[in-house]
């Protein structure tokens, strides 16, 4: 498939400079989003889980899925040009300056690993972007939200109201998703990991609830309270992007220890 590349002056932006979609206008980056917006059905979301999540795919380590990454473009992403090594690099190495702990470091290499779906062929709109709740009434907080007009979704009065199919006050681990690179790793991982960090994967691209605080009528209070963990990794994954190149086989045995004391050699993909 074609990779439409995203543009590349992310090094000595302003911090509100980034995901300006307005000023970008970028014709892949809207175009990416009507394809994402009008697809993303509930059906769609609910036949990906059943593909994907009985974990049978492969048998990969830590490092050789952040190598087999690398030549992943993501068409979301209107901010840099680095490979998903390098940002996945740059993103824990701002963890680590920060001084915090190991499995927060951990979280910042490995959390768009499930990006791996895009090398099993799925398009770009199922893997990257940000995610949001299908099954109820779109929030107008989501990005370019005039393209839910042509989701079949859309047409359907039960998942139009403002929980759908889901009760208020639910909890967001009730709730379906657009599907994504996110909720995948977090199947991938959810046995190894501290639960902050499984939130900060599961959700770090819920955009609309992180940072817009859309759909907290489906929230209970222990996802607001792990939210804040969300939150506190958001300008990790964001702010520490610059055109940069981290020296990856310089830090490839710290980080191979990190994995090492967190996970098994081998995970189920
Ligand atoms: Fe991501």
């Amino acid at each position: 498939m074609t990779v439409l590349r995203t543009s590349g002056d992310g090094a000595g932006k302003r911090a509100e400079q980034f995901r300006d979609y307005k000023a970008e206008q970028r014709a892949c980056v809207k175009e990416f989003y009507r394809l994402n917006h009008t697809r993303q059905t509930l059906d769609f979301v609910v036949g990906k889980k059943r593909q994907y999540l009985t974990l049978d795919r492969r048998r990969m380590g830590v490092w050789e899925a952040l190598e087999f990454l690398n030549t992943l473009v993501d068409d979301s992403d209107p901010d840099i040009e680095l490979s998903q090594l390098d940002h996945n690099l740059q993103t824990a190495e701002a963890i680590r300056e920060a001084g915090h702990p190991r499995w927060f470091v951990l979280t910042g290499l490995i959390h768009d690993l499930g990006k791996v779906l895009w090398l099993y062929g799925e398009p770009q709109w199922a893997v990257v972007g940000d995610t949001f709740p299908v099954g109820c009434a779109y929030s107008d907080r989501i990005v370019f939200q005039e393209f839910f007009a042509e989701n079949p979704d859309s047409r359907n009065p039960l998942y139009q109201t403002e929980c759908g199919v889901y009760e208020r006050g639910c909890g967001l681990d009730k709730v379906h998703f657009s599907w994504g690179h996110d909720e995948y790793l977090y199947h991938v991982v959810k046995d190894y990991l501290p639960e902050e960090a499984l939130y900060m994967i599961r959700y770090h691209s819920a955009y609309p609830i992180h940072r817009e605080r859309a759909y907290e009528h489906l929230m209970d209070e222990h996802d607001r309270e792990m939210f804040r963990w969300v939150r506190a990794f958001n300008p990790f994954d964001l702010y520490s992007k610059s055109d940069e190149r981290p020296d990856a086989a310089a830090l490839r045995p710290f980080y191979e220890d990190l994995i090492a004391e967190y996970f098994p050699a081998e995970l189920r993909w």
